[in-house]
């Protein structure tokens, strides 16, 4: 028999996510009694919130190589990798290295060690660039990024993109991950605050456009001259899914912004080094003003950076503007940069991702195919998602189409079947490490066939 078109059933979808979530539970007992215990001394038993996740956080014991252990003692294939921290995988020799030489020359004088200049060098290389910074985390870095636009232009406005992700700081808290029925018009987003406790007046100062939108760019401009400093946006969108730009989108962007005497600063703190070893500038060629990085960069160390042209830089230079911070530069995070970007995230590596890449595609898209599931796959570099819908999303309203529980499932299914995921499944899925092999990919697209027979039911698709 050929393979039919597979209809999905609520009721498959429940009673998936039912069975499903009773086999996490047995499996994570030890991290039950780690959540009982930290209750009393840790607020909501978690140290972020991002880790409070349906059914219950999973406590980690340890990783090595491209695997990660609970306290339970579960192996898993690890793709939630951080999210998207560890491009080098975990306990990788180059930087278990770095790391214990630096240790034992002690790991923080608040002045500057020469790591510091290799890194920049390396950053100036990768990313077009030529004057760097560096912070603690990418919440930093896009904070230093949304400060400098204003300090250079004097103007207080900011143009944000809905969806895009850009740390906790007040400016870039609002239409984050706002519900269907919070977003209002789609030409004219609702500025909706990302938590509470951001001040009315700045969320006021920050205007929403869609993604892969230049009119709505250019509407605002022209609504508010002389009062928008900049744009910030993720390049690629990765806090939705993975969501592309348009041709010309990008470039479109820094023509408008400039006309208008407005910056424009890429958020590369997920894409940064994932989606190859330039970001998404090395990329598309499109050099903003300003690049914020994290995340990957460290090799699992807390660090990030900004970098700039050097009309903006001056201003830091300068001290016009006071990009500080008391572990800025930190020696032990440097000595972990300087490995990571030097020996690990070397041209070998990035090949070697891009075989992982092809052979996940193809094994999720067999998958797909066989079943006829109204599914496709999305990637860039390490970072790759199966979009639970059949056409291509294009930004944040298109994302919020997608039924959550697609993403619930999947990720429990993964995380039974031994691949460790961002929980929930629908805002992230896969990193691919340095580390990874076939082996990893293989149980990976195995648990996607297993999700895929589940919900097409006996008889569609073949097995
Ligand atoms: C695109 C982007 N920018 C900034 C941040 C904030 O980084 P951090 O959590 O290190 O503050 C994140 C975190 O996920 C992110 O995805």
């Amino acid at each position: 028999m050929s393979s039919t078109v597979v209809p999905r059933t609520d009721e498959a979808l429940d009673e998936l996510i039912e069975t499903q979530t009773e086999e996490f539970r047995r499996r994570q007992a030890r991290s039950r009694d780690h959540i009982d215990r930290a209750a009393a001394s840790l607020a909501g038993a978690a140290t972020s919130n991002w880790q409070i996740a349906e059914p219950h956080a999973v406590w980690m014991s340890h990783g090595a190589g491209s695997k990660v252990y609970d306290v339970d003692g579960n192996e898993y294939s690890d793709f939630h990798g951080g999210y998207g921290v560890s491009l080098v995988g975990h306990a990788h020799p180059a930087i278990v290295a770095a790391v214990g030489e630096r240790v034992r020359r002690g790991t923080h004088f608040a002045q500057p060690t020469q790591d510091a200049i290799v890194v920049a060098e390396e950053l100036s290389r990768r990313f077009g660039l030529p004057l760097w910074r560096f912070g603690n985390s990418g919440t930093e870095a896009t904070m230093d990024a949304v400060h400098l636009m204003r300090a250079a232009t004097g103007r207080d406005r900011i143009i944000k993109v809905e969806g895009c992700y850009h740390g906790h700081h007040d400016s870039v808290q609002v239409s984050v991950l706002p519900d269907a029925d919070e977003v209002g018009p789609a030409d004219r987003p609702n500025r909706v605050p990302g938590t509470n406790g951001i001040p009315a007046a700045i969320i006021g100062l920050v205007d929403v456009v869609p993604f892969n939108d230049l009119d709505a760019v250019q509407r605002v401009l022209e609504e508010r001259p002389d009062e928008v400093a900049g744009m910030i946006l993720e390049p690629i969108m990765m806090n939705a899914g993975i969501i592309h730009p348009d041709p010309g989108y990008l470039s479109g962007l820094a023509d408008l912004l400039h006309a208008h005497g407005a910056l424009l600063a890429f958020d590369e703190v997920k894409t940064g080094f994932t989606v190859g070893p330039g970001g998404v500038c090395g990329l598309t060629g499109v050099v903003p003003d300003l690049v914020c990085l994290a995340k990957a960069m460290g090799g699992g160390l807390s660090t990030s950076a900004i970098g700039g042209t050097s009309r903006l830089m001056e201003l830091v230079a300068n001290g016009e503007y006071e990009q500080v911070g008391t572990f800025n530069g930190n020696p032990l995070a440097m000595a972990a940069a300087r490995a990571t970007l030097t020996e690990v995230l070397v041209p070998d590596a990035y090949a070697r991702i891009e075989r992982l890449r092809n052979r996940m595609v193809e094994g999720i898209t067999a998958v797909i195919d066989s079943r006829e599931l109204p599914w496709h796959v999305v990637t860039a570099g390490a970072k790759g998602c199966i979009t639970f819908l059949p056409e291509p999303v294009r930004n944040y309203r298109d994302f919020l189409r997608i039924d959550g529980r697609l993403g619930q499932a999947h990720w429990l299914v993964q995380h039974n079947g031994g691949v460790f995921l961002p929980p929930w499944g629908k805002v992230e899925q896969w990193l691919i490490s340095v580390q990874h092999d076939d082996a990893d990919v293989d149980r990976f697209v195995d648990n996607v066939g297993r999700l895929g027979h589940e919900l097409a039911g006996a008889g569609a698709g073949s097995d």
